[in-house]
């Protein structure tokens, strides 16, 4: 019988937690069951910072960026005693299932606790896109949008000054907000974990584009593929461009979440409680097809990203 269910949200933020909150809650409340908000992640479900929600601890929520539960990464959620720890915790709360919203790691605790006996549903909260058995994951959209914005002003300046722009987003080891935005902007050249890196050729490259008569140019990397300040000021000794670097960081988690966002969130947390009255748990939800679907967590973890090479063919036939 299922009576109440905990909410958390773990891991990096990302614009749209709140919009899943929210659908979570109030799809709950209108099934007859009671919810409690979980702070600040896995460190909250351990040490017990619960809060009991009422409809209206979720009203004025949808347009806020960041998460109202707060977030937090909890390495040590990986012991088992820890783990278990927090399974004593919820069931002093008669919390009988809990729905996780993060990345990877929130989805790692979360099939953990499944294992331990607590239903567990996770949903794909993360700007990077890096979760297998979804299209898109909550935030990604925003994020891509505030990128979007930024290269666009970036490329206003870099024109009038002849210079060359080598922007670093954010991704965590996978090129989609790189390639989404680099396909968006218009960029010269792309340099994700996908495309690796090789410095002659993106000197190469942009000899040839000022050769071909441009006059600027926008470099698009994904973090932790190469250092963005050295490339640049190579840039500035060996081509004829002068290379400025900017680090979008963390301004790229926040802001407002798009309609898009809004709306995957809110189906994804709908989702969430359908499966859990329908005495699943151990899923995750993702979108496929724009079709709202669900998974294993299990097998979810374990899979490979799926390959993006049609976005990178599409970016080099357009260049
Ligand atoms: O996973 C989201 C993310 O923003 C990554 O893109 C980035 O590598 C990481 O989190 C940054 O983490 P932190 O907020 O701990 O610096």
């Amino acid at each position: 019988m299922l009576r109440k269910i905990g909410i958390l949200t773990s891991g990096g933020d990302s614009p749209g937690m709140n919009a899943a909150i929210r659908a979570v809650t109030r799809t709950a409340l209108a099934n007859g069951i009671e919810v409690v908000g979980i702070h600040d992640g896995y460190k909250g479900l351990v040490e017990g910072l619960y809060e009991p929600f009422n409809r209206h601890s979720v009203s004025e929520t949808i347009a806020k960026g960041g998460t109202i539960l707060g977030s937090a990464r909890l390495p040590e959620f990986k012991e088992e005693a820890v783990q278990l720890k927090g399974v004593e915790k919820l069931k002093e709360n008669q919390i009988d299932a809990v729905v996780v919203i993060g990345g990877d790691g929130t989805y790692r605790g979360a099939d953990a606790l499944t294992k331990l006996g607590v239903n567990c549903i996770a949903l794909p909260g993360t700007i990077d896109n890096d979760i297998e058995g979804t299209d898109y994951t909550i935030g990604f959209d925003t994020a891509l949008n505030t990128i979007v914005d930024c290269v666009d002003k970036l490329r206003d300046t870099s024109n009038s000054h002849h210079r060359c722009s080598v922007v670093e987003v954010m991704g965590n080891r996978c090129g989609d907000l790189a390639i989404y935005s680099g396909i968006s902007c218009g960029a010269e050249i792309l340099i994700t974990p996908e495309t690796g890196y090789d410095e002659e050729a993106v000197l190469e490259k942009l000899r040839y584009l000022e050769n071909q008569g441009k006059n600027h140019a926008i470099v698009i990397v994904s973090e932790k593929v190469c250092d963005v300040k050295s490339l640049a000021d190579k840039i500035s000794r060996v081509t004829g461009f002068a290379g400025r670097a900017t680090i979008l960081g963390h301004i790229q988690r926040g802001g407002s979440p798009t309609p898009s966002d809004r709306v995957l969130a809110s189906r994804m947390g709908a989702k969430a409680v359908e499966l859990l009255v329908e005495g699943i748990g151990g899923h995750c939800v993702g979108i496929r097809n724009n079709e709202i679907v669900s998974m294993p967590i299990e097998e979810c973890v374990g899979m490979p990203r799926s390959s993006r090479r049609r976005f990178y063919r599409l970016f080099d036939r357009l260049v």
